[in-house]
């Protein structure tokens, strides 16, 4: 199999890297990445070394480009990583939203339909996978839980582009039989995850002694995945989805936000034996705008159809994540400095 793996360099795109490497040696990848803020080749420098790895600096609504990748290999299969991911961003600056997350991936749903659809037919054996998310549902209320018919009803600038890309995906399968998959994983968290998302921020900011924003009252809540059961979910949706569906991902694990934030001092107390980390970090900020109370997940359909169970509970995941952030604090005054667009400008002469 040849495979592309568009937002290779982001956080959950470099953890699917990695999996499907671990599980597929044999396969070669493409990954395109444009490097915005969000996408550090230092997630993937390992990769980056080997044969059967094909780093493309590229941005995905950029038609010539995606269409010359195609032109030199026979892809097998796209898995659309690619994306502008945090909603605060697309709060300040939406445009850029609808660029990446609808424009772009319809230049990638036209050049594959481009080379997988000759003679009258699709060829066998490829496969679209889009990476949406729960947010395309909107809010919930205290009960209840999202199902892949839930209808869309996104209410940030950023649901609403993914839910637009979701919207485009499902008419090509409908108008073009187009061979696709969408998934729709509730919050991930885990190593490389760019430290403006609520865990590695709440880590950076207390391992440096600043305030802990939490938005309102903190009793929003998400459900967390590991970021490692989101890939084992994708990798099965390749492999035995079927054509046209959807699947929902997520763990059963629904926390309140200052319920995270709390544990994410209590663990790195622990942890560093740093006293100053504490609750009187805590700051209550003004809300986000149109801030979604509650995401919740019903994964029945993926389980009874796939098999997909999350495998890392939440408190083993937790600290595995915080040790990782503490290890990698190296990692995390880079990509937060900028440092790295630097180095690699230096290193490979990019502009
Ligand atoms: P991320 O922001 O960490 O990574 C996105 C990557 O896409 C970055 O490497 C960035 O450089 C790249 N990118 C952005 N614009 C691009 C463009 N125009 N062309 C090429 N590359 C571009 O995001 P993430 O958290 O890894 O999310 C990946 C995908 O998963 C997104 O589509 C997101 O909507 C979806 N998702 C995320 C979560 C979550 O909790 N993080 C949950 C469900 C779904
Ligand atoms: P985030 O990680 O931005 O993911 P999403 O908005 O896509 O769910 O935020 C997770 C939750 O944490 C969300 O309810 C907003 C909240 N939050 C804070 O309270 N403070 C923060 O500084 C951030 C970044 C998020």
């Amino acid at each position: 199999m040849t495979i592309i793996i568009t937002g290779v360099a982001g956080f959950i795109g470099s953890n699917f890297l990695k999996y499907y490497l671990r599980r597929y040696p044999e396969d070669k990848v493409i990954g395109i990445d444009k490097l915005t803020y969000a996408g550090n080749l230092e997630n993937i420098k390992e990769e980056l070394e080997r044969d059967n790895f094909v780093f493309i600096r590229e941005d995905i609504t950029n038609m010539k480009k995606i269409d010359e990748i195609f032109e030199e290999d026979e892809i097998d299969a796209v898995i659309n990583f690619a994306a502008e991911s945090h909603v605060d961003r697309s709060i300040e600056d939406p445009q850029i939203f609808l660029k990446t997350n609808v424009i772009g991936t319809q230049v990638l749903l036209d050049v594959a339909k481009k080379h997988w659809f000759r003679d009258g037919r699709w060829k066998d054996d490829k496969r679209f996978i889009q990476i949406s998310t729960d947010e395309v549902y909107g809010a919930l209320g205290p009960t209840g839980f999202f199902v892949e018919t839930t209808p869309l009803n996104p209410r940030s600038p950023y649901s609403a582009s993914k839910a637009a890309a979701d919207l485009v995906i499902r008419a090509y399968h409908e108008t073009f039989g187009m061979p696709v998959n969408i998934t729709r994983c509730s919050n991930n968290y885990g190593p490389y995850q760019f430290p403006e998302k609520l865990i590695p921020l709440m880590i950076n900011n207390a391992l440096n002694h600043k305030e802990l924003p939490v938005y309102g009252d903190g009793k929003q809540i998400r459900d967390w995945l590991y970021v490692e059961d989101h890939c084992r979910a994708i990798d099965l949706v390749m492999e035995k989805g079927k054509i046209g569906e959807v699947y929902n991902i997520g763990g059963h694990n629904e926390k309140e936000n200052i319920y995270i934030v709390s544990k994410i001092i209590e663990l790195l107390r622990e942890m560093t034996g740093d006293e100053e980390i504490d609750e009187s970090l805590i700051r209550h900020v003004k809300d986000r705008p149109g801030h979604d109370r509650r995401y919740a997940i019903d994964p029945s359909k993926i389980r009874n159809e796939l098999g997909w169970e999350p495998s890392i509970p939440f408190d083993e995941g937790i600290k595995k994540t915080v040790e990782w952030y503490l290890n990698n604090r190296e990692w995390m005054n880079r990509v937060t400095s900028g440092e790295y667009m630097k180095y690699y400008e230096r290193m490979y002469g990019w502009r």
